[in-house]
């Protein structure tokens, strides 16, 4: 139990996890739990650099702790937490901010990206979101951190971070390591295959939601942009039926030439709605468990607590003999 290696991953309180988030990250992260020690944080203070309504904030940081436990998050087993239910991450980032470089961050490219498409709202937490990231690995000595391609950079600054801390300070934080495991595949739109899928496309088409019900997901599927060939087969320049495939080998665990074969001599349309049934019939599990977890306010509260109170005792630690090494104690 003690010399398991320790992961810590977190996940941004959007209104639902698309099924990328599921089958890139949540998914992975259940399986990870019997072999690591592992800490999962629903990131709502990340979630203010852009702008919030506070009562869905709430809700939705209340949802996805939910639904964390609805995909097979055991509190049991792992920590599984709300990041502001820990002040520590608070007072973690400030220390470290101040061994942070302007240089650096302005090289991020989430931050340019995030800053271009809100002009009017490129406030300092935007700027400084990667230090409080390097904050919630660094608190819990993190060994791994499972992380998306769009967080790589920012976990190397949070190496760069943890690095030049023990250099001037002395030994202290644990430097972390990207997990790269069975890789959780990348999940591109249903309507533009060259694109991540994102909760905010503006076609409604392009995105599955993880809760939506069995109908709206086989439509949403029969409706994916794919090429004009018509035979189902893994080949570049065929990024519709390569995203479909990859979707539904990532879901029934089939070879890419297991589905071929399956496939074979039956057009799109087939293929299309076998893939909407499948993930429907995959994700209708975890939509039960959701409305039961929701409907138990009590439950997830006590989930919460706990976990935020075990993950506080490692931080605190952590934060203490820091506070110690930069003098603030
Ligand atoms: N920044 C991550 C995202 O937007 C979420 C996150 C916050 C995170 N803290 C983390 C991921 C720590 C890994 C480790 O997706």
């Amino acid at each position: 139990m003690e010399n398991k290696k320790r992961i810590l991953s977190g996940i941004q309180p959007t209104g639902t996890f698309t099924l990328g988030n599921y089958i890139g990250a949540v998914r992975n992260w259940t399986k990870l739990q019997e072999e690591y020690d592992c800490i999962y944080m629903i990131a709502n203070m990340h979630a203010i650099t852009v702008r919030q309504d506070p009562a869905a904030l709430r809700k939705n940081t209340s949802n996805a702790y939910a639904l964390l436990l609805a995909c097979g998050i055991d509190p049991e087993k792992s920590i599984a937490f709300i990041q502001s239910h820990n002040r520590c991450h608070a007072e973690l980032n400030w220390v470290l901010a101040c061994s942070t470089q302007f240089g650096e961050l302005s090289r991020m490219t989430q931050f340019k990206a995030k800053s271009e498409k809100h002009p009017d709202d490129i406030n300092a937490g935007l700027f400084t979101y990667p230090v409080l990231m390097a904050g919630d690995i660094l608190l819990y000595q993190s060994d791994l951190v499972p992380v998306g391609a769009d967080q790589k950079q920012h976990l190397e600054l949070t190496r760069d971070i943890a690095q030049r801390f023990n250099q001037k300070y002395g030994e202290l934080f644990t430097i972390p390591e990207p997990y790269i495991g069975e890789t959780g595949a990348r999940v591109m739109s249903l309507q533009d295959p060259l694109s991540k899928m994102s909760k905010s496309d503006d076609n409604p088409n392009a995105c599955i939601f993880i809760l939506e019900d069995k109908d709206t997901i086989i439509r949403k599927f029969r409706r994916a942009v794919t090429d004009s060939d018509t035979c189902v087969r893994f080949a570049e320049g065929k990024d519709g039926i390569n995203n479909l495939m990859t979707i539904y080998s990532a879901i029934t665990g089939k070879t890419m030439d297991e589905i071929e074969r399956e496939f074979d001599g039956k057009g799109y349309g087939d293929f299309k709605t076998a893939v909407g049934e499948t993930v429907a019939d995959h994700l209708a599990p975890v939509r039960d468990r959701f409305a039961e977890f929701s409907a138990d306010k009590a439950y997830l509260e006590k989930c919460w607590t706990e976990g935020a109170q075990k993950a506080e005792s490692i931080a605190r630690r952590t934060l203490s003999k820091a506070y110690r090494k930069v003098g603030l104690a």
